[in-house]
């Protein structure tokens, strides 16, 4: 294994395992002092090692939004999972029962045709199987608006024989104004919470949150389970959001100058197929598909598969072929899917290598 980061072939995924700590003890210790239980969504890092050190610092288990998702994470011995997503579909329904066989499995509807389905399965292999309803709290994605319809939705769930109500669910994500979107978000799921169990509907989970707004969420009394996932890593767009700061970004995508065609063009051997073709405000100068460490006015202004060409600041010329660059990616959990490893390095040394054993699973 290579022991300095210039030693490493590029493209390549780099992990700060120190900041990767950090950021997950940081989280954890907030949800214990809110008083709440800290749900990590995996989907951002998709790692085994990373989700062991989540549940080892006091995570409950985790959120995931794939079977296939879940099912890897079983087996590494995670007992715990919500499938915070409409699992919907036939040839899905066998993988679903016999990993609620194995786990404390529980997954989100908002129909009642999915929850009818749902039901149907656990009745027919005799168990029953937890959901939790989606909120649409103003995403606009999927949920039930609250009032009349999640009442409505709650009353057919709750006459469906195989499924339990084990509570409620929301992603609200990025809002301006983190501080009060957060807790508008948290007192609406605890304002329809009491309304339900006014209803006679047992709500026991009021689960809220992501990196944005699960800390002014998780302050609302009545909320129980938070499930932020960036927070591992974080990224270029939460600290343009300001839920995080340049320090706490933990992953890099290391990439290499291949071409230096004119004065102020450098150009990279990551392209959308390291970095995804996300992009976002990061640079001075506009749209960028990423923030260079140390050079953050440079602006990724393109990207092929292959090349990523930059805009280079009047520093960034001293920049050469074959020089190393540290990519802060735009949105962290899509590029970490289209890793097969992450080097993880800890003062600049690489340390271990883990697998993005849970990537690509998309059903
Ligand atoms: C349902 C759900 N919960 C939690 C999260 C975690 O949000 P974030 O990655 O912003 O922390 C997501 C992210 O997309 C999500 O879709």
């Amino acid at each position: 294994m290579p022991s300095s980061i210039d030693t490493i072939d590029t493209p390549a995924l780099i992990v700060d395992v120190d900041r990767l700590e950090g950021n997950i003890a940081r989280w954890a210790a907030f949800a214990r002092e809110a008083g709440v239980k800290l749900r990590p969504h995996g989907k951002t890092h998709k790692c085994v090692e990373i989700a062991r050190r989540q549940v080892s610092a006091g995570a409950v288990g985790l959120t995931l939004a794939k079977i296939g998702e879940a099912e890897v994470m079983a087996r590494a011995g995670v007992r715990d999972i919500f499938l915070a997503y409409e699992v919907i579909g036939g040839p899905k329904l066998p993988r679903l029962i016999s990993l609620a066989r194995e786990i404390r499995l529980r997954v989100g509807v908002d129909s009642a045709d999915g929850a009818g389905a749902l039901a149907r399965a656990a009745q027919g292999a005799g168990i029953t199987l937890d959901v939790l309803i989606e909120v649409d709290t103003g995403l606009g994605r999927c949920g039930v608006r609250p009032g009349e319809a999640l009442a409505a939705l709650a009353q057919d769930v709750a006459r469906l024989a195989g499924l339990r109500i084990a509570g409620i669910f929301t992603y609200r994500g990025y809002r301006s104004d983190l501080e009060a979107a957060g807790r508008e978000e948290g007192e609406v799921m605890v304002r329809e919470a009491d309304r339900l169990r006014r209803a006679g509907i047992e709500i026991e989970e009021v689960s809220v949150g992501s990196t944005p707004t699960g800390r002014s969420a998780g302050r609302v009394g009545g909320v129980t389970e938070i499930r932020p996932g960036t927070y591992v890593f974080n990224d270029a767009m939460q600290v343009r959001w300001g839920s995080a700061t340049p320090e706490e970004c933990a992953l890099v995508v290391l990439a290499r100058v291949i071409s230096r065609p004119s004065r102020d063009v450098a150009v990279l051997d990551a392209g959308s197929k390291a970095l995804t073709a996300e992009h976002g405000p990061y640079s001075s100068r506009g749209e960028s598909h990423g923030v260079i460490r140390g050079y953050p006015d440079c602006q990724i202004d393109r990207l092929w598969e292959e090349h990523g060409r930059v805009q280079l600041t009047t520093e960034a010329r001293r920049l050469r072929v074959g020089d190393l660059v540290e990519i802060i990616p735009s949105h962290v959990c899509p590029t970490v899917n289209l890793a097969e490893r992450l080097v993880c390095v800890r003062q600049g040394r690489v340390v271990e290598t883990w697998a993005v054993a849970a990537r690509a699973q998309v059903q």
